[in-house]
């Protein structure tokens, strides 16, 4: 009797300490070829006690983590119960434009969105958002976002942590706006609370004592942050956007903008049993960058929100005990980055501007706001080209392109700092004149048809409009029906769901589109080119044709699935 009462004693009290500790959740994780994603309406307890509305991917808030191997074709079914038009845009990945879940790849209310692509992309962490033309804020503000984390082969030959929520967990900071009544207001101006994988700022982190990998994701709508220990704790930055960096670069702050990630290492190594503190610099972030000091045009339009211009704790890290086959070294060499050559490259020049000009609101790319049906440029498959972009208006502006990774070669004709020189998706065009350089190549996936879109990564910018698309047209078009018996082999034909089906060529293959017996195309993946191909399918049982896409020219089998 005695002891029954003393174990509810410490349930009890166990409950009260971790309440008020506030842990904070690692989205659940999906490995493997086949991913189903349902963005549904939800509700959260982000405050004690009240419900507040939400939209996530397989739950009521953000989404699970997709876990690519680089090199393996992956498909996903993305099913749409949002009672509203939506997209779904897999951030920073090398995809063909259709697959990319641009605001042109609408998914209508109660339908599914079934792309499939083979993952080109190195080691890095990436992420997946709403991406329809004037919705985009609404949709991930109410909490619809994912991380899609990479593996690669170089990657793993390194030593570095990444047992998922163990000693590798990836965290996504959201600046937001509640109203009185807890509910997410659907503006980005005043935002006046934080939230860390879906929960208020101030919660726990279990980390053991050994390296470990945070992924920061700055999911938020608006505003920067400037990342920072308490008690002076370094960490080493060991990828930007879309990999990793050449080495481990020692920081003590880091900036991210709205879209951007870095993965850093932290060394718990011998501080089991203490508490250390993630927080934001707010006071720190150069002039013009939101969440730092913005200028106050007076008569009511000052965009500062409350926690503008302020430090405050964004979370905690309770460190545990070491697990087995702790990392408990950073290593000294990740990878080589190389830069694009920009001998021969295409100039290309972008400037942000403000009407009036002084608008903090209202803003332009090349004096453009963006429209669906104006194509802004077009480029050709195989260029190099070199972006200057350049900020005429108050604020910075976070720029980011779709389907491309690029290089960044000068911020205000300054070398990056050695952090930002990796392949980077986000680049922060700084205030008053601000200019940065970079530079990108379109080595495949030539479309005439069909654009990648490029746009400040501030939501709100975004959707009024900051935003352009462009075309990339195929080097040469390969027209020329093939003979399929004599060029392409597609086997084992009939196939059952478990096999890996095989496509080989005489000639590159590059595309393949797959149509049931009805016509409708169910799949479309866009290879990197090589002349065989696998694949694993979860297509029903049924008769399909394959059309793909050589070197050489188009070819059709008829393909069962049984
Ligand atoms: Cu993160 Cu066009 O998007
Ligand atoms: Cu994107
Ligand atoms: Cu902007």
């Amino acid at each position: 009797m005695k002891k029954r009462l003393f174990l509810i004693a410490v349930i009890g009290f166990w409950a009260t300490f971790s309440s008020t500790q506030n842990p904070i959740p690692v989205p659940p994780a999906i490995e493997g070829t086949n991913f189903d994603l349902v963005l549904q309406h939800g509700f959260s307890e982000i405050f004690a006690g009240i419900q507040t509305s939400t939209i996530g991917y397989n739950g009521s808030q953000l989404g699970p983590t997709l876990i690519f191997q680089k090199g393996s074709a992956v498909s996903l079914n993305v099913h749409n119960q949002l009672g509203d038009t939506t997209t779904t845009h897999w951030h920073g990945l090398h995809v063909a434009a259709r697959n990319d879940g641009s605001p042109h790849n609408m998914i209508m209310p109660g339908e599914t969105w079934s792309p499939g692509f083979e993952v080109m992309d190195n080691a890095a962490t990436f992420w997946y958002h709403p991406h329809p033309h004037g919705k985009t804020l609404n949709q991930v503000v109410k909490g619809a976002a994912g991380f899609i984390i990479v593996r690669d082969n170089e990657e793993a030959l390194l030593n570095l942590p990444r047992t998922y929520g163990v000693d590798d967990v990836p965290l996504v900071f959201q600046w937001k706006t509640f109203d009185s009544a807890r509910q997410i207001v659907e503006l980005d101006e005043q935002d006046n609370e934080v939230l860390v994988n879906g929960v208020l700022r101030g919660g726990t982190l279990n980390l053991p004592a050994q390296v470990v990998r945070l992924r920061l994701l700055n999911g938020s709508a608006h505003r920067f942050f400037d990342f920072g220990f308490v008690n002076a704790l370094g960490f080493k930055q060991i990828a930007g956007d879309a990999g990793l960096l050449d080495a481990p670069v020692a920081m003590s702050k880091l900036i991210l903008a709205p879209g951007e990630r870095a993965e850093i290492l932290v060394d718990l190594t011998g501080k089991e049993g203490q508490l250390l503190t993630l927080r934001q610099f707010g006071t720190l972030l150069p002039q013009g960058y939101p969440g730092g000091t913005m200028m106050n045009m007076g008569g009511g339009n000052n965009m500062m929100g409350p926690l503008d211009n302020t430090d405050f704790n964004l979370m905690n890290i309770n460190v545990s005990a070491p697990t087995t086959n702790a990392v408990m070294s950073i290593p000294g060499h990740l990878t080589t980055n190389v830069p694009f050559s920009s001998a021969g490259a295409t100039a290309r020049s972008f400037g942000f501007s403000a009407q009036p000009m002084m608008s903090m609101t209202n803003f332009f790319i090349n004096g453009l706001k963006y429209n669906m049906e104006t194509m802004n440029f077009s480029t050709q498959q195989g260029k190099t080209e070199v972006w200057t972009l350049t900020n005429q208006t108050m604020m910075a502006h976070p720029f980011h392109v779709h389907g491309n990774s690029f290089y960044i070669l000068s911020i205000n004709g300054a070398m990056p700092t050695a952090n930002l020189r990796g392949k980077k998706d986000v680049v922060t065009v700084p205030p008053m004149g601000g200019t940065v350089k970079i530079v990108t190549r379109f080595d495949d996936f030539g479309d005439p048809d069909m654009p990648y879109m490029y746009h400040c990564h501030i939501l709100s910018h975004e959707d009024t409009g900051m935003m352009g698309q462009f075309v990339v047209n195929p080097a040469s078009s390969a027209t020329e029906d093939l003979p399929l018996d004599e060029s392409v082999r597609v086997f084992p034909n009939p196939i059952t769901i478990d096999n890996t089906l095989v496509i080989e060529s005489d000639y590159d293959v590059q595309e393949l589109d797959i149509f049931d017996s009805k016509g409708s195309r169910v799949r479309n993946y866009a290879f990197s080119v090589r002349k065989r191909q696998t694949l694993s399918l979860d297509l029903a049982n049924g008769v399909y044709f394959f059309q793909i896409k050589t070197a050489k020219g188009f070819a059709l089998e008829q393909v069962v699935f049984q």
